[in-house]
């Protein structure tokens, strides 16, 4: 089967316009365990698999940002076993996966209020992130303990408290001003945002920087995705006309 998808891109076309930003809500783990009878973990620990398929399939393609929905501020109130679960799988993952990030150039970014952490995946967390500082071919974002709402509030109190204290003047706030305090603000805008699980909303995710980004959901759960599946996501997007609000007149 997966031969045959593979048989069925065409990886010429992969070799241009390929987006700059991926995003990817990596939902249906609980329903993949489900359908076998396993444990949601089971469907937890089968989604770090996916992980490492998506990862290394787009670095491959030459995707320079990719940023993983994790864990997200709301999925602190799951049962305290299933977050203890997550949180083990953070650290055994980021352990296992140090070397395939450093033998793919990657470097290791975290998006979201890291010192709501355990202590132990905030550290293994870090120790990834310093290791993997330099590394130039692609940069892994995972958002972690990440709520755009929670981001966005925390922006305005910082951008605020500097208006108070006249470092910095209203008129002059403007996007580059925001983008600058937002968590993301090493990263471009995103340009194709993913969710799998056939649900289609956008659940609290980078609600200011997919202003235009294309969006693209497809049934398969999480654990199944294979990088097949990433190129057929991105292969779509090249279909897609973005116009950023002008006309295709203008474009052409
Ligand atoms: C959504 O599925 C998935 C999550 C809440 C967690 C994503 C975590 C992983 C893929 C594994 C660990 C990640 C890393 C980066 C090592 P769900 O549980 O909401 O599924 P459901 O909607 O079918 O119940």
């Amino acid at each position: 089967m997966l031969l045959r998808i593979l048989k069925m891109i065409d990886k010429q076309e992969l070799n241009t316009n390929i987006p700059a930003h991926v995003a990817i809500i990596m939902d249906g783990n609980g329903r993949w365990a489900k359908q076998k009878g396993f444990f949601r973990a089971v469907g937890h620990e089968n989604g770090t698999k996916a992980v490492k398929e998506a990862v290394e399939g787009a670095a491959e393609i030459g995707v320079k940002f990719l940023t993983l929905y994790a864990f997200s501020t709301e999925n602190w109130n799951r049962p305290k076993l299933e977050v203890d679960t997550l949180m083990k799988l953070l650290v055994n993952s980021l352990r296992k996966e140090i070397d395939t990030l450093q033998k793919n150039n990657i470097k290791l970014n975290a998006i979201g209020n890291l010192d709501a952490l355990p202590n132990k995946a905030r550290k293994e967390l870090l120790e990834v992130i310093e290791k993997t500082k330099d590394n130039t071919h692609m940069t892994l974002s995972l958002a972690l303990s990440y709520g755009s709402r929670e981001e966005l509030i925390k922006t305005i109190q910082e951008i605020s408290n500097k208006v108070k204290n006249n470092v910095l003047s209203p008129h002059l706030i403007n996007e580059a001003v925001i983008n600058k305090h937002l968590y993301t603000k090493n990263l471009p805008d995103v340009d194709l945002l993913i969710r799998t699980s056939g649900e289609q909303r956008i659940s609290n995710f980078l609600l200011w920087q997919i202003a235009y980004a294309e969006l693209y959901f497809t049934e398969i759960l999480w654990p199944d995705f294979k990088r097949t599946n990433l190129f057929e996501a991105i292969l779509d997007y090249q279909k897609r006309e973005r116009r950023f609000g002008k006309t295709s007149e203008q474009l052409s």
